[in-house]
């Protein structure tokens, strides 16, 4: 087990001048959040529970301040721990602040959590879809100031939406980021739509993590044909979760697109871990040459779309700086983009995107059952180094999301 060791600051945001932006009682409450206190690889040298005097104010008249109620532990936030995208999340962290007291390069100590199941406590003037006593639920930006792994949050009204009734905190506390991922990958990057998507045949690679099990639900939830690729043993939890037409074990990924090199699909997703996707691409790459050099395999009209959620470029800018990063991501992207027209296949870089109409439509998907959450472990607050640590775990030992529960 892990010491806790809490600290005590007086950060930026707790220093503001509310005055009248917002509708708020006046709280006296004290806040904690785990936040990275230094960047390190090891998650007992990195994070520490810090406790605030106050609770984080509202800058902003869309903004709204929400009592955590829970919180998913993302392979995101493991990843920020180390430092990961620390140079283009700070730049983005300056460009989005207002005020000259909040310019600042320094993001730590950092809060990580990308997203939170919660209750309004306050409401800013022009905030018109939330009232104080609501229980909300929604994503945090990677360069936001604040995290979600705290007893408060801060957030503009457009990130959060009505959380799903007849569903606890802590089960659909697993989704929005992933569930927002998996939306902007399909229907973004993908341009999938719900209309469309019925004749559409679907490769999903990963389909037992987050990502994937969201980008699943959804695409069988819109009578897409879905092949999946996970473990032997997230099959059995994934298929408890969804009916899917196929499954893979990812270590027999070239084994498969041996036998239906007469396939073809309109959309592959990678939703595996950055140290597979590579790996992923030159498989998909050498089956597509072999199924153009085929004769017996008829052209698709349109160039298949391959989807990988790893993109270089924050890795690119934290070892190379913002001028040589920005270099080696733009070649990235153009030997991607080449060896995919070579392939006859359109390579794309997906991303998390907020979506407030999405989250709208993730609300009514789990309160319908269409969308399962997918809560595997929950741990209480001030444990958080403890669930940090399982699911950080190269080889899982628990299905589904590891969650937080502040209350
Ligand atoms: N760009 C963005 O905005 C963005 C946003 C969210 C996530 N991501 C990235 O997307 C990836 C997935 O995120 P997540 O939240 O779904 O992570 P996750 O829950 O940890 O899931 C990753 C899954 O990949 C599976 N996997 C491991 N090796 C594999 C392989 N060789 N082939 C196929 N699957 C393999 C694992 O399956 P088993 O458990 O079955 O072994 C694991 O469940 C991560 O790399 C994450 O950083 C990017």
């Amino acid at each position: 087990m892990f010491s806790t060791n809490i600290i005590r600051v007086t950060s930026r945001s707790s220093t503001s001048k509310i005055g009248p932006l917002c509708r708020c009682s006046s709280s006296t409450a004290t806040s904690r959040s785990w936040s990275v206190t230094r960047y390190h690889a090891d998650l007992k040298h990195s994070l520490q529970l810090i406790n605030r005097p106050t609770v984080p104010t509202i800058y902003r008249p869309s903004e709204v301040l929400v009592r955590v109620h829970a919180a998913s532990i993302n392979p995101l936030d493991l990843s920020m721990s180390r430092g990961y995208g620390q140079v283009l999340l700070s730049l983005m962290n300056v460009v989005s602040s207002t005020g000259i007291d909040r310019i600042t390069y320094d993001r730590l100590p950092l809060t990580l959590g990308r997203d939170f199941v919660g209750e309004v406590l306050t409401t800013g003037q022009t905030v018109t879809n939330f009232k104080p006593g609501q229980m909300v639920w929604g994503t945090v930006s990677p360069f936001a100031d604040g995290g979600s792994h705290a007893d408060h949050i801060v957030v503009d009204e457009s990130s959060i939406w009505r959380a799903p009734v007849g569903v606890s905190s802590v089960d659909a506390a697993s989704l929005p980021y992933v569930g927002l991922t998996a939306w902007s990958a399909l229907v973004n990057f993908g341009q999938l739509t719900p209309q469309t998507v019925a004749t559409k045949r679907c490769l999903v690679l990963g389909g037992g993590g987050g990502v994937g099990a969201a980008a699943v639900q959804l695409l069988k939830h819109w009578n897409a044909h879905v092949v999946v690729t996970c473990s032997a043993r997230s099959a059995q939890w994934l298929q408890s979760l969804v009916a899917v037409d196929k499954v893979v074990d990812y270590r027999q990924l070239a084994e498969y697109l041996q036998e239906c090199h007469q396939e073809s699909f309109d959309l592959i997703l990678d939703a595996s871990p950055p140290e597979a996707s590579s790996a992923n691409l030159q498989l998909i790459s050498s089956w597509r040459q072999k199924q153009l050099s085929s004769r017996q395999q008829p052209m698709q009209k349109s160039f298949p779309v391959y989807l990988t959620l790893t993109s270089p470029l924050l890795r690119n800018l934290d070892s190379k700086g913002i001028f040589g990063g920005s270099m080696a991501t733009a070649f990235q992207a153009l030997t991607d983009t080449a060896s995919g027209l070579l392939d006859r296949t359109s390579v794309r870089w997906a991303y998390y995107m907020p979506n407030q109409k999405a989250l709208k439509c993730l609300t009514e998907l789990v309160e319908a059952g269409d969308i399962k959450p997918q809560t595997g472990h929950v741990m209480p607050f001030d444990q958080a180094l403890d669930a940090y640590t399982v699911a950080d775990q190269q080889v899982k030992s628990v299905d589904g999301k590891v969650v937080l529960k502040m209350l």
